[in-house]
């Protein structure tokens, strides 16, 4: 079965109320019958509002940013899956690189994390990739092997064909450099197989694989043509909605 494309705009701590609505109206008045599945991640604060207002779009799809791995209790200042899933997210962003650096987030915290999503069925987007050090000492794949094992260790088969894993090198986020595409389609085949070898390969042929490092609407459709890519996780240019469905219609070129 063809993997769906995905489009996943990242919004990061970006995002009043009031401007979520207007970028989710821009958004949803120009987006026609789209071909990829599109979600956007506005921050905690936004999340209830954008989907009453998303009743009425059911094209554009949530995702949160993070999330705590238990239910409920006494752990101040966190949101769990349970209320994600109550406010109709059926995405959840783990293990981004700004949360490993800025909030000391760690694999084993991941790897709860995505155990707590994928029973509450959130469907994961698992934030994997190396930074600048790691990629110029060799040691990008090793990187991306430890955390895809630890990130997953807690997921049998049978419920690992819905998680999305989004390649994000660290040096690529927010800096305007993107590897080569040679170099994303190779970081890409390593983690296909490397989840056929730690599932098998039906299995891991169902699971998306994002690319994500300053995206824009000039290099969406490059990417898009990777072998393995099935989407984008996309942070500044998804903050403009003209820009934002450019990214999305340009996979359209890339068939
Ligand atoms: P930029 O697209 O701003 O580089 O951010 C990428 C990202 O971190 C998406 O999660």
């Amino acid at each position: 079965m063809a993997r769906k494309p995905i489009i996943v705009g990242n919004w990061k701590m970006n995002g009043t109320v009031e401007e979520t609505l207007k970028l989710i109206t821009e958004l949803h008045h120009k987006l026609e019958s789209p071909e990829v599945d599109v979600v956007v991640a506005p921050p905690f604060t936004s999340l209830y509002s954008a989907y009453v207002m998303l009743q009425e779009m059911p094209t554009i799809k949530l995702a949160a940013q993070n999330m705590h791995w238990e239910a409920e209790g006494a752990y101040t200042g966190e949101i769990s899956g349970v209320f994600l899933k109550e406010i109709a997210c059926d995405y959840v962003i783990i293990g981004h690189s700004e949360r490993r650096q800025y909030f000391a987030e760690t694999d084993e915290a991941v790897c709860k994390k995505v155990a707590s999503a994928v029973a509450q069925e959130l469907i994961p987007i698992l934030c994997i990739g190396e930074t600048r050090d790691q990629r110029a000492s060799g040691k990008t794949e090793n990187v991306l092997e430890s955390q895809l094992k630890k990130a997953l260790s807690a997921i049998p088969m049978s419920e690992a064909k819905n998680i999305v894993v989004a390649y994000e090198p660290v040096w690529a986020i927010g800096s305007g450099e993107t590897p080569t595409e040679k170099e994303i389609e190779s970081a890409a085949y390593f983690i296909r197989n490397y989840l056929g070898r730690l599932y098998d390969a039906p299995t891991a042929n169902t699971m998306r694989i994002l690319y994500g490092g300053s995206v824009n609407s000039e290099n969406s459709g490059i990417f898009l043509r990777i072998p393995n890519i099935d989407g984008l996780l996309v942070g500044g240019a998804s903050l403009f909605p003209e820009k934002f469905l450019k990214i999305i219609e340009s996979r359209h070129s890339s068939s």
